[in-house]
């Protein structure tokens, strides 16, 4: 029997911004600090910076160049220290990494009125969000991702996480940052599989929801794959665009649903991952899952054989490989259970994102696994042969 109840409702009101810039730790290059100074105009604000050794290898001055950078701007950032971590997803799959980022703001007293700031690959921003979300219950995070992948896709939204109990991203927060850089610069020194790699979250966005966007890659795709800055940064403005978009727009920015449609092709996308012991990027298992879920959306009917011919055409030729890393029945099924995995980590019903058309997002709740398992095989022939 209930006796009473109060009631309780409140909103919070979520603001940050994505700055595009170059540059960012050039003196000056007042950007970063401004947005400091916005935060607090009159006194100087302790920053911690977690850096992807990935980043310093081929970067070699950034150490000294944001100290430099700091004491320039010594009225607004307050330098503690510069860690260096392993990046890629192996910082996602052990407590170490976020160990060392928690000691950091421990030992740098880092408190909810200083910052945190991230540089890196999707995985280091993800792994320090997640860390910087829970010491003291949320300290501010500024992003700065150096990936194609992260700056158009993995640092612009509201989430973090590590990966635990072998399962991608099972720990995280939704966590909105206090801001996010994109400096163009650092693309430059991406190997050319992460600069193709974060090149599917677009297509992905654009197949969901913008036939034009997608038209745009479709024209684009040999400048894509030859590091045509300028395509590429239209192709991350928009796709980072759209994901926040969807994120403030789409009534259900920290998905408490069961739909999630910036997840297409994602399902079998974070299974191949781990199958492949994150041997594979994730925009590389992002392409090969969103080529696997439209040759299904075409067998049962969803769409054409000629628009599956010309998505397929357009991933091969920015530089893709299409084929599904299976060498057995058994792996097979074990992709297959991805399904079933991918609804538990939403929750409630299964839906899977697919298109009836370019730029047209369709939703099943069920998946037919003979007509799955056809498609595996269909898809992993036309990789061969193409
Ligand atoms: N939180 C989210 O909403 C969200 C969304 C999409 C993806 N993600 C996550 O993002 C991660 C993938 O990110 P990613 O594609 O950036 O890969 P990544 O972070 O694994 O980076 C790939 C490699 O590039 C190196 N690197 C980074 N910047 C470089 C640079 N400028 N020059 C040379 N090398 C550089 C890294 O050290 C790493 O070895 C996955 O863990 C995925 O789950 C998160
Ligand atoms: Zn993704």
């Amino acid at each position: 029997m209930q006796l009473s109840s109060i009631k309780q409702t409140f909103s919070v009101p979520y603001e940050y911004q994505l700055h595009f810039t170059h540059g960012v730790f050039h003196i000056d290059n007042s950007l970063l600090s401004d947005i400091i100074r916005e935060y607090k105009p009159n006194e100087a604000v302790k920053v911690l910076f977690v850096i992807d050794k990935g980043v310093a290898d081929v970067h070699p001055s950034i150490l000294s160049q944001i100290e430099a950078y700091c004491a320039a701007h010594h009225k607004q950032l307050k330098h503690t220290k510069s860690m260096v971590l392993h990046g890629g997803e192996q910082s996602k799959n052990s407590s170490e990494a976020i160990d060392a980022v928690l000691k950091g703001i421990n030992e740098n007293a880092i408190c909810r009125h200083s910052f945190v700031i991230a540089i890196g690959g999707g995985a280091l921003i993800d792994m320090t969000g997640y860390a910087a979300a829970i010491a003291h219950r949320g300290v501010k995070l500024i992003r700065i991702p150096t990936t194609v992948l992260s700056q158009n896709d993995a640092a612009v939204g509201v989430k973090n996480s590590v990966n635990s109990f072998d399962k991608k991203n099972f720990l995280g927060t939704f966590a909105p940052p206090f801001a996010i850089i994109n400096d163009s610069d650092f693309l430059k020194t991406l190997e050319q599989r992460d600069w193709i790699a974060g090149v599917a979250e677009a297509i992905k966005v654009a197949l969901i929801k913008d036939n034009e966007f997608f038209e745009y890659i479709a024209e684009h795709a040999v400048d894509l794959k030859n590091r045509d800055m300028e395509v590429m940064h239209h192709v991350i403005y928009k796709c980072a665009e759209m994901h926040m978009h969807h994120i403030s727009q789409g009534g259900d920015p920290f998905e408490s649903g069961s739909s999630r449609p910036l997840d297409f092709g994602h399902w079998a996308a974070h299974k191949m991952e781990y199958m492949t012991n994150y041997s594979l990027r994730h925009g590389e298992a992002v392409a090969k899952g969103i080529a696997l879920d439209l040759t299904y959306a075409h067998l049962v009917g969803l769409i054409t054989e000629r628009d599956l011919q010309h998505i397929l055409g357009v991933m091969l030729a920015i530089g893709f490989d299409l084929s599904l890393p299976l060498n057995s029945n058994a792996e097979t099924e074990e992709l297959l259970r991805g399904i079933e995995e991918f609804r538990e980590h939403l929750g409630g019903e299964l839906t899977i994102t697919l298109i009836s058309g370019i730029g047209k997002k369709y939703d099943v709740h069920t998946i037919d696994m003979t007509l799955m398992s056809q498609a595996i095989a269909k898809l992993n022939k036309y990789a061969t042969v193409n």
